[in-house]
């Protein structure tokens, strides 16, 4: 059951929207102006989404959507506001809003913005990311040569104006070098806004990109900026972009040629100066040479671009990384400090972390659970890390039952049925929700 907080000074709107929405089955708050709602967040912790007028006295609704974005970014706002103008809107996108609405609006308006609000939101993996990121200090050194180099052309890529395309397993850290490259930027006092390419549907994110008009299809009941435009002197960060229909890469190839687009429905161009990063785990290359992306559109991307190595292939990062994990996980838990036996460290050492940095960061959040004591055994580490590695005596081919596109779709199935939500799903393989949902739409599971 989504839970919603409903912020207003005006006690019949807050009672009404109360009302409403609790009979459409949601956890329903309420808060009389912003400073309540941030005493009762500092209290209970997060909500799903809140629901804020713009107009308080104290915190008014743009304060009070800058301290939760800065404070619990996962948390959707949508504002309502008696002065809906273009300037409004556009400030409060900025600022990190999900949408606004001008009053007066109706409880059908009202409902189908939180829906779609929530949808959107629950497809977002990227909130799991964005948290971390913000939470703590991403590790920027490395003891593999490789990786330094790599983090040396970011730091100078950053400097640039120029389109940087990374690529690189899942989990090997693409989301967090693109943060990471925006605050190296001379745009980092300015937005970075991130956009998932491949949790969205076409439709859906067409007009989260590029913004809507009133009335450009059914739902559209008025005119919204979308987040290009809420990204202008700043980043926009494309993730999974081997993803976007091709419909989408041509409308965002011109955006990318000449930093310039129209709002779905809309006639008037919007000019924009944006910096872009894009990232993918696929090869987009083999995606060009099969007719799937736009070959202008790879080479408009593809100016520096970013391999982020495997872990495996940085082994001597493992320990030192897992053991700055450890630290941040138990300053966070409130833990007395913790360190892995020789034979935990042994193994982490060995593992071969096939969903990379993020795999290790979840074991080493798995084990501080676990352990008792102040070390780390053997026992406390996921059972991924025991598995006996393939025998070299029998070859390879006579394991693998079809290709290897067909073994991963069993597994996906596999762990799929037996685990409670996606997310868990997600987490056992070691790859992201919206790795795994695409995947399972790729495959056409279920
Ligand atoms: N430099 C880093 N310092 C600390 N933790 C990191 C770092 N890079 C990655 N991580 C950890 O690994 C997780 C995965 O990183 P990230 O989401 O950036 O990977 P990704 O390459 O974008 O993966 P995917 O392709 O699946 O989207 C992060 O949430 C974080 O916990
Ligand atoms: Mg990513």
């Amino acid at each position: 059951m989504p839970t919603l907080l409903i912020v207003d000074d005006e006690k019949n709107i807050r009672a009404r929207l109360a009302d409403f929405f609790r009979g459409s089955g949601y956890q329903v708050e309420t808060a009389e102006n912003g400073r309540a709602a941030l005493d009762y967040l500092n209290k209970s912790g997060a909500v799903d989404l809140v629901l804020a007028d713009f107009r308080m006295a104290e915190v008014n609704g743009l304060e009070l959507l800058q301290r939760i974005k800065g404070e619990m970014p996962e948390t959707s706002v949508i504002l309502m506001t008696a002065y809906g103008t273009i300037e409004n809107a556009v400030g409060a996108m900025k600022a990190g809003a999900y949408d606004y609405l001008a009053k007066p609006f109706s409880l059908e308006q009202i409902q189908h913005v939180v829906e779609r609000a929530l949808e959107i939101r629950s497809l977002r993996a990227e909130n799991r990311t964005l948290r971390d990121t913000l939470e703590e200090r991403p590790i920027l050194d490395s003891g593999s040569e490789p990786m330094r180099r790599l983090l040396d052309t970011a730091r100078q890529a950053a400097r640039s104006e120029a389109t940087i395309l990374l690529t690189g397993e899942s989990g090997t850290g693409k989301n967090v070098l693109a943060r990471q490259i925006h605050r190296w930027s001379g745009r980092s006092s300015h937005p970075y806004v991130m956009v998932n390419c491949a949790t969205l549907s076409e439709h859906l994110l067409e007009s989260e990109l590029f913004g809507h008009m009133r009335g450009a299809f059914t739902g559209a009941i008025k005119d919204k900026p979308g987040r290009l435009e809420a990204a202008d002197k700043g980043t926009v960060f494309l993730d999974e972009i081997g993803d976007l229909t091709p419909a989408l890469q041509t409308k965002f190839l011109r955006f990318v040629q000449e930093q310039a687009f129209e709002r779905v429905g809309g006639a008037e161009t919007i000019r924009v100066d944006i910096r872009i990063i894009a990232a993918t785990n696929r090869e987009l290359a083999a995606e060009v040479a099969e007719h799937r992306f736009r070959e202008d559109l790879f080479y408009r991307l593809n100016v520096i671009t970013l391999k982020v190595p495997p872990l495996r292939e940085r082994a001597e990062d493992i320990l030192p990384l897992a053991e700055r994990m450890l630290r941040a996980e138990t300053i966070r838990n409130h833990r007395p400090e913790l360190k892995f036996s020789p034979e935990a460290a042994e193994r982490m050492r060995k593992y071969t972390w096939p969903g990379n940095l993020r795999e290790l960061r979840n074991a080493v959040e798995r084990a501080v659970v676990l352990a008792s004591g102040d070390t780390i055994e053997p026992d406390h580490l996921p059972d991924n890390l025991f598995r006996e590695p393939l025998p070299d005596s029998q070859p390879v081919s006579a394991q693998v039952p079809k290709n290897l596109e067909s073994m991963e779709r069993e597994v996906i199935i596999r762990v799929l049925g037996e685990s409670p939500t996606l997310e868990d799903a997600a987490q056992t393989l070691g790859i992201n929700a919206s790795t795994l949902w695409r995947k399972r739409k790729r495959y056409g599971i279920e």
